[in-house]
């Protein structure tokens, strides 16, 4: 028996992430969409604490309501500590206690920071001691949005989004995230999105073959420039997310109303991100969103991937 107590813990924190481009192209073989996205990582973290234990375990606390949160086999991060397990023969297990501070099934890839920074935390623990690279191909095979939380800053992605090159960028761009009381299943926006380009025979949506990130966004990022990325931030998940929550679009025209350079859904939805120029501009939007009732917090991006602290 493991004694609890006495047994070391290893703190890892991983961020959540906003989607700044998103093109969707075709449906592979895999029935996954090949896609052309450029992501940021923004200072809303997930923490998580690893102890060491007989079998494997997940306990959520933090700032937002996790009530409804699996914390049996299905849950991403137990998924993690055991793909780990698997790939270096470790046949102990561990107790995962997570402090949540992405949304939840908000589009801001808050279940993947999870599982990102328990493959690190797991790695460390059990002395596994895999190499980035090991680390990554595990990440990868968890979800598609998991190598990004672990190697966070700016990247591009492709093929499912898991497939990561790192892109120049200069400065802090300020966000301001209105987070909507539902969550979105990310399988059920791009069903919708499949469905309206049969529907409408591609014309609304034409299908890019090889989407490729726009070299506005990139010149964007590596000039620093919140107006320019603004001009240019764009998502294929946001029609047809928009479509199964129309009240989204409430929120868009509110904060594009209210100072913001530009709103964006994030990822599969349902936040919506603002882009604002600063600091100031960032809190008097969250001042005049949370008038209309919303809930909103504030980010700043980009911020380093997943790593241990020493707490
Ligand atoms: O990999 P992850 O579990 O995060 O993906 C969730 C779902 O999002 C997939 O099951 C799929 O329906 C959809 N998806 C997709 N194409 C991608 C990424 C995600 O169709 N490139």
């Amino acid at each position: 028996m493991t004694n609890t107590a006495t047994s070391p813990v290893v703190h890892a924190r991983a961020p959540g992430k906003i989607n700044v481009f998103l093109k969707v192209g075709a449906v592979m073989d895999d029935g996954y969409h090949d896609l052309a996205t450029a992501f940021q990582a923004v200072s809303l973290y997930e923490d998580v604490r690893a102890r060491a234990a007989d079998d494997f375990s997940v306990e959520f606390t933090g700032s937002i309501d996790t009530s409804g949160l699996a914390v049996d086999e299905s849950n991403l991060a137990i998924k993690a500590a055991r793909a780990l397990a698997r790939a270096t023969g470790y046949t102990g297990g561990v107790h995962l206690r997570i402090d949540k501070n992405v949304p939840i099934a908000g589009g801001m890839g808050g279940g993947s920071a999870d599982a990102a920074a328990t493959l690190l935390a797991c790695d460390a623990l059990w002395g596994t001691e895999l190499s980035r690279e090991e680390l990554l191909k595990i990440a990868a095979t968890l979800g598609a949005d998991v190598p990004f939380a672990f190697t966070g800053g700016t990247a591009i992605g492709t093929g499912r989004g898991d497939q990561l090159s790192p892109a120049l960028a200069k400065g802090t761009f300020h966000w301001v995230l209105a987070l909507a009381e539902f969550g979105m299943s990310t399988p059920s926006v791009y069903s919708e999105l499949d469905r309206h380009r049969t529907r409408h025979a591609q014309d609304i949506f034409p299908v890019q073959q090889q989407p490729t990130v726009d070299a506005d966004v990139l010149q964007a990022l590596r000039a620093g420039d919140p107006a320019m990325l603004a001009e240019s931030m764009h998502n294929d998940l946001q029609a047809p997310a928009l479509q199964l929550a129309p009240g989204l679009g409430r929120v868009l025209e509110l904060g594009e109303a209210n100072g913001a350079l530009a709103g964006i859904l994030s990822g599969s939805g349902p936040t919506v991100a603002f882009l604002v120029p600063d600091l100031d501009a960032g809190l008097e939007l969250q001042v005049a969103l949370s008038a209309a009732r919303l809930h909103v917090v504030r980010a700043t991006g980009p911020v380093h991937g997943a790593r241990i602290l020493t707490s």
